[in-house]
């Protein structure tokens, strides 16, 4: 089921405006990734400066690194607390923990640390054992940096020493994020302006370009659809005349000799020639039923009494040929004032609707009613035939099948809609509505 019929193409504008916004997206996903990637990479050089520096640092104290530390001697500390503070703790250097294999805090600048225990990870206790060293961002939500919160963002150091008397322990530093980071930022600022302004320029020159390919499009299909719609008023216009010469020539001359027939039937009765006049009578029977399909079929090509006796006659003459074929027919047409370009659609629209059932549809009933608001005309061909999935394949115009897809373009024109509600095995109900006027 797809209830609107609709043959609409986008405007210009809103394709322009599409192409605009996606090339917008698109700058916007460029600059996120740039940023991204140059935090990434400025980040990594903060690490390993900071490492540099810490391990440089982790040396400066390893004379003063004696066994009391282990034994929380306090003159040992004490020593250790005036080298770190003299030579270690900078504006950039803000902490230092020192660490015994068991993850207890031997010595911190910040006091209230020492002595506190907290497990040591894997990589920190391979750097304790092997006297390598490493670093990374700190995770300022872990219990063991409670007391650093207010620090904004930190990297730590971890560097593997060794007591005087040859215990291993962690020398572990924060350094605040380097002038690395700042100095990227600083790069940052100063390119992006000439880079989105160099994207946006870029999007800017191609929206003309969009723009006149867009328009170039749209008239190459306004120009598809005049020629069509040339084609089909060219049709129809011949089909009168066909119809007309048919109505002038033949159908009169055999109207003629079907009366002619009858005539010399009567005689030839009169003068008791039996067998001549029931011979010609059946000739003129049958000639006079043949005027009557020739005349069906021009009714079928071109609708010579719409405008003069109204859409009920016109559309009564479109049905009756189903009902000869046995489908039984219902039509009901409210008298409707309407012009004669909404009479004209009403009435060509039920013709492709009925030569639709007659076609596709293997209905038993089919119903037509037009029924008229003040301002709408509503026409409704309903059949319980096999019915379809409206607007796939075999239904699109690209495929050869022009009747719908152009009564929809037809109704879009006047001002009015096309729907079509159908399914496989459920029949089809086809709606028009367009304005009276
Ligand atoms: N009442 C119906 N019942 C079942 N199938 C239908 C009905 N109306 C249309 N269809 C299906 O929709 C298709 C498209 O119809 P449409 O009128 O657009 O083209 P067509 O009748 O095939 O060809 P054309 O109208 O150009 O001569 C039909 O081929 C048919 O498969
Ligand atoms: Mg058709």
């Amino acid at each position: 089921m797809r209830p609107h019929y609709s043959p609409r193409p986008a405007s210009v504008g809103s394709a322009v405006a599409v192409f605009a916004a996606t090339g917008l997206a698109a700058l916007v996903a460029i600059w996120i990734s740039v940023v991204w990637v140059a935090r990434k990479d400025s980040t990594r050089s903060a690490v390993l400066d900071a490492r540099d520096i810490a391990v440089a640092k982790s040396t400066t104290v390893a004379p003063v690194l004696s066994d009391g530390i282990l034994r929380d001697d306090p003159a040992a500390l004490a020593r250790l607390d005036t080298e770190v503070r003299n030579k270690v703790l900078s504006p950039r250097t803000v902490r230092v923990k020192i660490w015994s294999e068991e993850g207890r805090i031997l010595y911190s600048d910040d006091t209230p640390l020492v002595g506190q225990r907290f497990p040591l990870g894997p990589s920190e206790r391979a750097a304790l054992l092997t006297g390598s060293s490493l670093a990374h961002v700190s995770d300022l939500t872990e219990p063991e940096n409670a007391r650093d919160h207010h620090f904004h963002k930190l990297l730590e150091v971890y560097d593997g020493m060794r007591t005087t008397g040859g215990t291993p322990v962690l020398f572990e530093a924060y350094l605040r994020m380097s002038s690395v980071t700042a100095e990227s930022r600083r790069t940052m600022a100063s390119v992006a302006p000439a880079f989105l302004a160099g994207l946006a320029l870029l999007l800017l020159v191609q929206i003309p370009v969009a723009w006149s390919m867009a328009r170039r499009l749209q008239r190459g299909r306004e120009q598809e659809k005049r020629l069509l719609h040339r084609a089909i008023e060219a049709g129809a216009v011949e089909r009168r005349h066909i119809a007309a010469d048919l109505h002038d020539g033949v159908v009169q001359a055999l109207a003629g000799n079907a009366f002619s027939l009858a005539a010399a039937a009567g005689e030839a009765e009169r003068a008791g020639m039996g067998e001549v006049a029931r011979t010609v009578g059946t000739a003129a029977a049958e000639l006079r039923q043949t005027v009557r399909e020739l005349r069906n079929m021009m009714v079928a090509i071109a609708p010579p009494r719409l405008h003069q006796e109204g859409l009920a006659t016109a559309l009564a003459d479109v049905v009756s040929p189903l009902q000869r074929r046995g489908v039984a027919t219902t039509l009901s047409v409210e008298p409707v004032a309407i012009s004669r370009g909404a009479e004209s659609l009403v009435f060509r629209a039920a013709q492709e609707a009925l030569r639709n059932v007659t076609y596709h549809a293997d209905a038993s009933h089919v119903g037509v009613t037009v029924e008229g608001t003040k301002d709408t005309i509503r026409l409704r061909v309903e059949d319980n035939g096999v019915g379809f999935v409206p607007g796939q394949g075999e239904t699109s115009r690209e495929t050869g099948h022009m009747g719908l897809p152009l009564l929809a373009e037809l109704a879009e024109e006047a001002g009015g809609r096309l729907d079509i509600h159908s399914r496989p095995g459920a029949g089809t109900l086809l709606v028009l509505e367009v304005p009276v006027r």
